[in-house]
């Protein structure tokens, strides 16, 4: 079993708490601060038992130099500190004198949050390669480590993976609900029908194997749909495919013929562009010049007419271009579909969870990791996890 947060004493304790804010900035703005709400309930647990609270996170990836500025967790901080009506002291440090005096002289219900963990990386990947020096550092500064990031449960860095072999570890509300969730599907409601979309079929490979067989259906668009169509014999013109990925398409097909649906039709362009020559072809007619960008209308027909017995629908991947106005129908429209007749839906993280857009609250879950859920959904351990049990 894996400790829960419940089970820590937290009065007076100070409790370093590792979130996911690895949220999208652009221009200084928060522009989806979903990650930072989710990080709430256990923050306000750990304030209601009296804990100093020593918060950590990644943001972006760090490379060189010039990565740093863009991926300052200070606009992080001002906007936790507004949803929690209560102050937040961002230090703009990762380690030295700086965070030690601030966290010397923390009182009870006190938070601060430290500089993006990935400053580390800068030279020789020290959060990224789990750097046990690095891991040990952060560790002393508290006396208990709760990791809430489920985002980053797949990776093995020292703000996760390393804190948590130094001190006694839990997991906080977050990483709980996420793993209920999934761990639910194992005995989900059927038809279970499984939702893949997104570029490339390499990426789901571990998925589709672990989870074909225990799914009723597996209905496929975006642009991996072009790369089953290929492996069935179709004309794809320019559209994306992973030629690497043909056999095992083939196999699966052959294998799962029943199981796998796949585009009737497709809306094609003759660019990978939001304007353009745009039609809509049956799959037999691609034209050599086109490029698939989005489903068709009968493919939604299609997929509706599966969708509508389905007990349970877990989903990743949109099903077309989504950044393009011109592709994000079929998306939209599936996924108004699932909530207007209450199925209850799971979507893994990602791109997919960015499209649900106002429909958020009528999901029945939404993960805040993708690939997290991903690995999980493939069968692996979460390093993350790992560590705490
Ligand atoms: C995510 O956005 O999926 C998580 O925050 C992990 O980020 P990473 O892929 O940069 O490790």
């Amino acid at each position: 079993m894996t400790k829960t947060i419940k089970e820590m004493e937290l009065k007076n304790k100070k409790v370093i708490i590792r979130c996911d804010f690895n949220v999208p900035i652009e221009n200084g703005k928060i522009s989806d601060d979903t990650r930072i709400k989710a990080s709430l309930e256990t923050i306000r647990y750990v304030l209601n038992k009296d804990g100093k609270i020593i918060l950590l996170s990644h943001l972006g990836r760090i490379k060189q130099k010039q990565d740093l500025k863009e991926n300052t967790l200070e606009p992080v901080a001002e906007r936790l500190s507004s949803l929690l009506k209560k102050k937040v002291e961002f230090i703009n440090e990762t380690r030295g004198e700086k965070v030690e005096s601030a966290v010397n002289k923390m009182k009870a219900k006190d938070i601060i949050l430290l500089q993006n963990t990935r400053y580390e990386d800068l030279e020789g990947k020290k959060e990224s390669s789990n750097d046990s020096e690095l891991a040990k550092y952060w560790a002393q500064l508290g006396d208990v480590f709760i990791n809430d990031a489920f985002g980053t449960c797949h990776r093995s860095h020292a703000s996760n993976v390393g804190i948590a072999s130094f001190i006694p570890s839990a997991i906080g509300f977050l990483i709980e609900k996420e793993l209920n969730t999934l761990k639910e599907l194992k005995c989900s409601k059927k038809p279970f029908i499984l939702i893949l979309g997104g570029k490339k079929v390499s990426d789901k490979i571990g998925v589709i194997e672990n989870l074909i067989t225990k799914v009723d259906y597996l209905l496929i668009g975006g642009g991996m749909a072009f790369t089953f169509l290929k492996a069935e014999g179709y004309q794809v013109g320019n559209s994306i495919v992973d030629n690497e990925s043909i056999n095992f398409c083939k196999k699966m097909l052959k294998k799962y013929e029943k199981k796998i649906v796949l585009p009737v039709d497709i809306k094609v362009n003759n660019e990978y562009s939001n304007e353009g020559k745009i039609v809509t072809r049956d799959i037999t007619e691609i034209k050599e010049n086109e490029m698939g960008l989005d489903i068709g209308p009968n493919t939604i027909k299609v997929f509706k007419t599966f969708l509508e017995k389905a007990e349970t629908v877990l989903w990743n991947g949109p099903l077309g271009v989504y950044e393009f106005p011109n592709f994000k129908l079929a998306t939209d429209e599936i996924l108004n579909y699932l909530v207007k007749n209450k199925i209850k839906t799971i979507i893994g993280g990602g791109d997919t969870a960015s499209t649900a857009g106002n429909l958020k609250d009528q999901i029945y879950h939404i993960s805040t990791g993708g690939g997290a859920t991903l690995e999980y959904l493939e069968g692996k351990e979460l390093p993350g996890i790992q560590a705490i049990k």
